[in-house]
């Protein structure tokens, strides 16, 4: 069973907006999208800025250092599913926001079930392409 920590009061983040939250040893990007909250590792597994700082559109955001996008639902790269990032579980009680102090999609265990199935592609957003000659 996965402890909660709580972070922040309903309306602490602006819709449309992340916010980043230090639990335990890690910072963790909690976004309001809409009324509904999600919630991945806050260092971009590029060169580590903070996604709580991207621009979030239609359930991605985009690394503002470099402009890597990731799915917040699911934590995958939208130019490659192969590479993740962890997802936490969010639960509202009351007018508390909290957070799973672990991982509940752990980004390592997913690159290791895209190498078993060889998914590929892209998130469902995602337009683009893999395009790996820039990075
Ligand atoms: S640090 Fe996020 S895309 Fe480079």
């Amino acid at each position: 069973m996965e402890d909660f920590v709580l972070v922040a009061k309903v309306g602490d983040i602006e819709p449309g907006k992340g916010k980043s939250f230090e639990v335990g040893d890690r910072v963790i990007a909690i976004f309001n999208e809409d009324g509904v909250y999600r919630a991945i590792d806050d260092m971009c597994p590029h060169m580590g800025a903070s996604l709580a700082t991207g621009f979030l559109e239609q359930s991605e955001v985009s690394c503002p250092w470099h402009g890597w996008r990731f799915d917040i639902r699911d934590g995958s790269w939208c130019d490659n599913r192969t590479l993740k990032t962890d997802v936490f579980e969010i639960r509202i009680d009351g007018d508390q926001i909290l957070v799973s102090s672990a991982p509940v999609i752990k980004a390592k265990d997913q690159l290791d079930a895209n190498k078993e199935s060889e998914s590929g592609g892209g998130c469902e957003n995602c337009q683009s392409t893999k395009d790996t000659d820039d990075e």
